[in-house]
């Protein structure tokens, strides 16, 4: 099953520009809701202001050589290990369900405009990485989900208590877990298990991306972009605006080594 191209398989009952007209719908409707995000939310203008703020504050210029060895810096330690998440089960649970995401998502457009139609070649890697990043983002996102999100981990709250702020995980696991489902029923012959997730699939997809407005979706936008202002910040140092580092060894006492937050 893990080498065969479920789009492939779909394209001989359903037209393969039918498919791909699904894609790009849904990557149109990402641009739609993070633009009319930033617009509601007026997030843009406050980075903008604050940079612009900042930049007065700056005790120095930066050349290009170096805001590109800040900006490239940030991209390999800070945005690509998701360095904010520090040493951890966080961290690990958040790097597996980012790259299987996009493993998986950039699997599906290769697959769909590549490996699909009559007449298409196969190509069972590419099929392989579509499956292997739906499997690393079902490990990733529901490890998160039933162990280390804050509200179960910290707060005691039961992992089925669902509120707004869940719509992209879920979405997510959604999208990856019926992905799996459907390939699986439709490769084993289950027609009518196979069509069952695929309407699923289809239906979290746009739950997914229709609801980028709503949802965290947009943080992949907005976490690097702050990640590169605030080392830039730093590089300059207007330091975002915040008072100078005292001249004085780093001691934070006891406090930073309690235990968790766990008293209930
Ligand atoms: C394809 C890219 C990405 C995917 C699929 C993804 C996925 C997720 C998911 C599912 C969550 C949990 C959301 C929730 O609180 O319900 C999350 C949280 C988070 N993400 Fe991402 N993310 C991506 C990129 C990034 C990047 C580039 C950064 C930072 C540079 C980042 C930083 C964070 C942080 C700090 C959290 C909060 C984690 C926590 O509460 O434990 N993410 N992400």
């Amino acid at each position: 099953m893990m080498s065969i191209n479920p789009y492939a398989t779909l394209a001989e009952t359903i037209s393969p520009l039918a498919i791909q007209g699904f894609i790009l719908a849904m990557l149109a409707l990402i641009v739609i809701g993070t633009v009319v995000q930033m617009i509601h939310h007026k997030n843009v203008t406050y980075f903008f202001n604050n940079a612009k703020k900042a930049k007065l504050a700056a005790e120095r210029e930066l050349g290009v050589g170096e805001k590109t060895s800040v900006i490239l810096k940030t991209v390999v330690h800070d945005i690509a290990t998701t360095a904010e998440l520090g040493a951890g089960k966080r961290r690990v649970a958040h790097v597996m369900g980012m790259y299987g995401t996009i493993l998986f998502w950039v699997a599906s457009v290769v697959l769909v405009f590549g490996y699909t139609g009559q007449g298409a070649s196969t190509s069972t890697v590419w099929s392989m990485i579509w499956h292997v990043g739906a499997i690393m983002t079902c490990v990733g996102g529901y490890w998160f989900w039933l162990f280390l999100r804050v509200d179960v981990l910290a707060e005691a709250h039961p992992w089925y208590r669902i509120i707004k702020a869940d719509l992209f995980v879920l979405a997510l696991l959604a999208c990856a877990t019926t992905g799996l489902a459907w390939s699986y029923f439709q490769f084993s012959g289950y027609t009518g298990l196979g069509y069952l997730f695929l309407v699923l699939f289809i239906t979290s997809n746009i739950v997914l991306f229709g609801g980028v407005y709503w949802s965290k979706f947009a943080h992949m936008i907005y976490k690097p972009g702050a990640a590169i202002q605030k080392n830039l910040a730093e590089a300059d140092g207007s330091r975002d605006n915040l008072p100078p580092l005292a001249d004085a060894p780093k001691q934070f006492g006891l406090g930073i080594k309690r235990e968790q937050p766990k008293h209930y």
